[in-house]
């Protein structure tokens, strides 16, 4: 679908991408998570080192082969995956957040194993994860660093998109609508990109490489204007 020249179009550009999702411990066997497969954040890591780019991936419990050329950093919880993406972010010219972050972790987790019976929690109190990408677009390392979220939305995908583009700071927002087997561990996705400009793109349902591929062309156009 792409031309010749539009296969290494990302070359000497170096990118970020998170994939996954964050597990937050409650003690040492248990843990609150989601269900993300990492199979979205994979195939934007594979495609952007498909098309030259110098690709770091931070990978939250993820079960899936290593990309092709790509540096894989292992994190676990949301504040392992605000460390690593810190760590790697001065040098990037976009960083595509395609994990799911949790938005809340356990105030404390237990040294031991709960028991049944002796601690029984009848709640689990919860404290705020800080918000990493929040965090990349308040406080902006370069000017020209492309930064994009991927949001799942089930109802009012564009009004929440819209508001949440506004919030989070960023230059491009994926909003994904799920619900009825839609996008979480299927194969397939289907999005509309929302622009910092105002502008929406729609990316038709179809494998998360084409997907991937697209969100890399918006990227590339965003890094070429700069
Ligand atoms: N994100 C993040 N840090 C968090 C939570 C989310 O960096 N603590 C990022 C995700 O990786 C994603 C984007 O923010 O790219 C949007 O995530 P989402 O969960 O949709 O946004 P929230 O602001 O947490 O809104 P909601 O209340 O709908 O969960
Ligand atoms: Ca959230």
């Amino acid at each position: 679908r792409r031309g010749a020249a539009a296969e290494t179009d990302l070359a000497g550009r170096r990118v970020l991408v998170t994939a996954g999702g964050t597990r937050e411990d409650i003690d040492p066997v248990r843990f609150l998570g989601n269900r993300s497969s990492g199979r979205q954040g994979y195939a934007l890591a594979a495609t952007a080192a498909a098309r030259g780019a110098k690709v770091v991936l931070a990978s939250a419990n993820v079960e899936l082969p290593d990309p092709a050329g790509v540096e894989v950093v292992r994190v676990g919880s949301a504040r392992e995956m605000r460390e690593a993406v810190l760590a790697e972010r001065e040098g990037v010219d976009a960083v595509v957040m395609a994990a799911a972050v949790a938005d809340f972790r356990p105030a404390t987790s237990a040294e031991g194993k709960i028991k049944k019976g002796e601690d029984q929690p009848a709640t689990i109190a919860l404290t705020e994860n800080p918000d990493i990408l929040a965090e990349l677009t308040h406080n902006r390392v370069n000017g020209h660093q492309v930064i994009v979220g991927f949001a799942a939305e089930t109802d009012h995908v564009l009004e929440h998109g819209r508001a949440k583009l506004a919030r989070k700071g960023c230059d491009l927002l994926v909003v994904n609508q799920v619900g009825e087997g839609r996008a979480f561990g299927s194969q397939d996705n289907q999005a509309v990109a929302l622009g910092g400009d105002g502008s929406a793109v729609e990316i038709p349902y179809g494998p998360k490489e084409d997907l991937a591929d697209r969100v890399w062309d918006l990227v590339g156009d965003r890094l070429a204007v700069v």
